[in-house]
C-alpha cells in the first residue's frame, strides 16, 4: 500500500504536487471534509497515510507538501489531488495526526438501484468500470445490481459486459479489468418499496464488507414515481451502520416548484441534505468543468465578463435524434424540464455566478444561488416551442413525434423550445442569455457562445466585408462533440492590401490533448464516492431554478399552446429567429 506523509512547511512554496498545478484547499475545510469523515468513512482521494508532522513555530502561513511521493497514484487522482494551504489550528493538526487515514480499513459498496435499466446499461456501470479501469475505485468495493426482474449475478455480469464496450475498451488489458471487474459485481432482486428485499440486500453487503468501516452508495436510476418507496427502504433497512450513506438522484426532480418541493420535503424524512447527491450529468461534462477554469484563471476573460462587453449569450442543445422509444417519459415533460430548467440552466448559472470565495462547494453553490434568485421568471412572450413532424428526405421517411407509439394521439408536448432569459443584477442588467434545445434536429451539439459587444469608434470599420453584427467577437466552447474552445477575432488577411476577415483562434481538445475525455458520469460518481458536492445540485438551486420555468410552464399548459411544427432534421421553427431578433441578436449556430 502506497504511503505519503506531509510536513508543514513554509507558505512560500509553490502551489503545486509532482510538477502540476492544483486547486488549493483550505487546510481546515479540508480536515473537516475529508480527513475527520474518513475516520468512519473511505477515501479514495489521497492514497496515503496522512502522518502530519507538528512544527508549532511554523504554523502561522504553513502550508503542507507532500513529503513522499506517491507510487502508484494513478494520474488521474494526481490530477484531482487538491493542495493544502492555509493556517489550520493546533487543534486540527492533532486530529489529523491522530488516526490513519488508510483506505484498506474501509470498503464502498455501489448499489445500482434499477438496473437493468437504459441508464443503468448505458451510462452508470461503463463509468464504474472505467473508473475501475484507471485505478480511482478504492481497493475494496462491490457493486450490486438491484432490481425486479428476476436475474442470477452470472446474468447481471453477462449483461454488464455487453455494454463495457467504453471509451476504454480498446486499451491494454481491458479484458483481464473486464474479468476482475466483473467479479466484483453482484445481484439481487426486489421490489422497491420492500423493506425485506432490501434487509435482504443489507445482508448480502454485509457478507462482502466484510467486517470493515462500510461506506455506501446508492445510486436511484428508477422512476420519480418510486423514488420515496425506494429512499425509504433504503434508509431504514440498507444503510450503512458506521459509515456514510449516500444516494445519487437523477432528474426529474418534479415536475414544477410544488412537486419538486414535496419530492424534496419526502427525501428529507429519510435522509440529511448532505447525503442526497442530486445529479445533473451536464454539470459532469469537462468542458462545463472547464468554464470556472476558463473565467477565473484567465486575466483576459473576467475583467470582459459582465454587460459592459457582453451583448448576449447563447446556449444550445440540439440532437439529431428524436424521442425513440422514450416517448412515455418525454411526453409527461417536455423539453423544457427536459434540458432547459436543468442541464442549461446549471451551465447558465455557472457562467454567470459572482466570483466564489473559494473553490470549496458550498461557496460554489452558494453563488450560483444567487445568480439564479436574481434572474427574472420567464415570460410566455419569451418562449417558442416547437414539436418535429415527419420528414422524407434522401428515400427515407423520418417520424413524427406522435408517431412514437408511446406518445399519447394529439401531444402537444414541445420537442424544441428557445427563450430569452435575463438576469437582473448590476454585472447582467439588460444582457440577453439565449436558450434553444431540441430534439430531431440537424445535428447533435451542445455549446455556449458569447458575443461581444462592437469596437467602439472601430478605425476598421470600413475595412469589414460584411456586416459590422458579424465582425464581433465571439467565444465559442463547444462542449460535444469534438470539444473545442474557439474565439472568433477579426484578422488583416495576407496580402498588400487591408482586407479584414473573421477568423478563428481554435482549442480544439483532440488535436490538443492525446488523454480521452472521460464521461460526465465516471466524474461524478467519482465525486459521489469522494463525498464531493459541487457538482451536484443543492435543494435551493433546485427550487430556485424550478421558481423561474413554473409560471411559464404552467401557462403553456393551460392555454394548450400549440407548439410551431418543424420537420425532422431541420435546424428547428423559424420562430426561434424572431425571438433572437426581437433582442437583436443572430444565433450562432446558424453561420454566417
Ligand atoms: C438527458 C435527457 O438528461 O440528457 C435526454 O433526458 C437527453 O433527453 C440527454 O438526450 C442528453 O445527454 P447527452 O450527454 O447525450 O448530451
Amino acid at each position: 500500500m502506497a504511503t505519503h506523509s506531509y510536513s508543514i512547511l513554509p507558505s512560500s512554496s509553490s502551489s503545486s504536487i509532482h510538477g502540476q498545478n492544483h486547486q488549493r484547499l483550505n487546510f481546515s475545510s479540508y480536515i473537516a471534509k475529508r480527513v475527520l469523515p474518513a475516520k468512519v468513512s473511505f477515501h479514495s482521494r489521497r492514497n496515503y497515510h496522512l502522518n502530519v508532522v507538528l512544527m508549532q513555530d511554523v504554523i502561522a502561513g504553513a502550508v503542507a507538501t507532500p513529503a513522499t511521493p506517491v507510487e502508484n497514484e494513478t494520474p488521474f487522482k494526481k490530477l484531482r489531488d487538491g493542495f493544502l494551504s492555509s493556517v489550520p489550528s493546533t487543534q486540527e493538526f492533532k486530529e489529523a495526526a491522530s488516526f490513519d487515514v488508510s483506505k484498506d480499513e474501509s470498503t464502498v459498496s455501489i448499489t445500482v438501484v434499477g438496473a437493468s435499466g437504459d441508464l443503468a446499461k448505458k451510462k452508470i456501470f461503463p463509468a464504474l468500470f472505467a473508473l475501475y479501469y484507471e485505478g480511482c475505485l478504492p481497493k475494496h468495493f462491490t457493486i450490486f445490481g438491484y432490481a425486479r426482474s428476476k436475474m442470477t449475478d452470472a446474468e447481471l455480469r453477462n449483461m454488464v459486459s455487453k455494454t463495457l464496450a467504453c471509451r476504454i475498451d480498446k486499451r491494454e488489458n481491458c479484458g483481464e479489468k473486464i474479468d476482475q471487474f466483473l467479479k466484483r459485481c453482484f445481484y439481487h432482486s426486489g421490489q422497491y418499496d420492500s423493506q425485506e428485499n432490501f434487509a435482504e440486500l443489507d445482508k448480502k453487503l454485509k457478507e462482502h464488507e466484510g467486517g470493515r468501516v462500510s461506506n455506501r452508495l446508492f445510486y436511484l436510476s428508477i422512476p420519480p414515481n418510486i423514488f420515496i418507496d425506494a429512499v425509504k427502504c433504503t434508509s431504514s433497512s440498507a444503510s450503512s451502520g458506521i459509515g456514510w450513506t449516500r444516494v445519487i438522484v437523477e432528474k426529474p426532480f418534479g415536475r414544477d416548484s410544488d412537486s419538486s418541493a414535496a419530492l424534496t420535503k419526502a427525501l428529507k424524512q429519510y435522509l440529511e441534505e448532505d447525503q442526497i447527491f442530486r445529479i445533473d450529468h451536464y454539470l459532469g461534462k469537462e468542458l462545463v468543468e472547464n468554464l470556472s477554469v476558463l473565467r477565473f484563471s484567465n486575466l483576459i476573460f473576467e475583467p470582459l465578463w459582465s454587460r459592459q462587453y457582453i451583448r448576449n449569450v447563447q446556449l444550445i442543445f440540439s440532437e439529431d435524434f428524436g424521442t425513440e422509444g422514450r416517448g412515455g417519459y418525454f411526453d409527461n415533460y417536455g423539453i423544457l424540464r427536459d434540458i432547459m430548467q436543468n442541464h442549461l440552466l446549471q451551465i447558465l448559472a455557472l457562467f454567470a455566478m459572482e466570483t466564489p470565495v473559494s473553490l470549496d462547494a458550498e461557496d460554489i453553490r452558494n453563488e450560483k444561488v444567487k445568480v439564479l434568485r436574481s434572474m427574472r421568471p420567464l415570460q410566455l412572450e419569451d418562449v417558442v416551442v416547437g414539436q418535429y413532424k415527419s420528414h422524407t428526405k434522401g428515400g427515407v421517411t423520418y417520424p413524427a413525434y406522435i408517431d412514437d407509439n408511446t406518445v399519447p394521439k394529439g401531444s402537444l408536448t414541445p420537442t424544441f423550445a428557445a427563450a430569452a432569459l435575463f438576469i437582473d443584477n448590476a454585472r447582467w442588467d439588460g444582457v440577453p442569455f439565449l436558450m434553444k434545445a431540441g430534439k430531431a434536429l440537424h445535428k447533435k451539439r451542445a455549446e455556449i457562445r458569447v458575443q461581444f459587444r462592437h469596437v467602439p469608434g472601430n478605425l476598421y470599420n470600413q475595412n469589414f466585408e460584411t456586416d459590422l453584427d458579424q465582425a464581433t467577437n465571439e467565444l465559442i466552447i463547444r462542449v460535444q462533440p469534438d470539444e473545442a474552445i474557439d474565439l472568433k477575432i477579426n484578422n488583416k488577411v495576407p496580402g498588400l492590401g487591408m482586407r479584414l476577415d473573421h477568423s478563428n483562434l481554435n482549442l480544439h481538445y483532440a488535436a490538443r490533448y492525446s488523454k480521452e475525455i472521460p464521461d460526465a458520469y465516471e466524474r461524478l460518481l467519482l465525486d459521489a464516492i469522494e463525498g464531493e458536492r459541487r457538482l451536484f445540485i443543492r435543494s435551493d438551486e433546485l427550487d430556485a431554478a424550478w421558481a423561474l420555468f413554473t409560471p411559464v410552464l404552467k401557462e403553456l399548459e393551460e392555454k394548450n399552446i400549440i407548439p410551431e411544427y418543424y420537420p425532422y432534421g431541420s435546424r428547428g421553427p423559424v420562430g426561434a429567429h424572431y425571438l433572437a431578433a426581437r433582442y437583436n441578436v443572430r444565433w450562432g449556430d446558424l453561420g454566417i
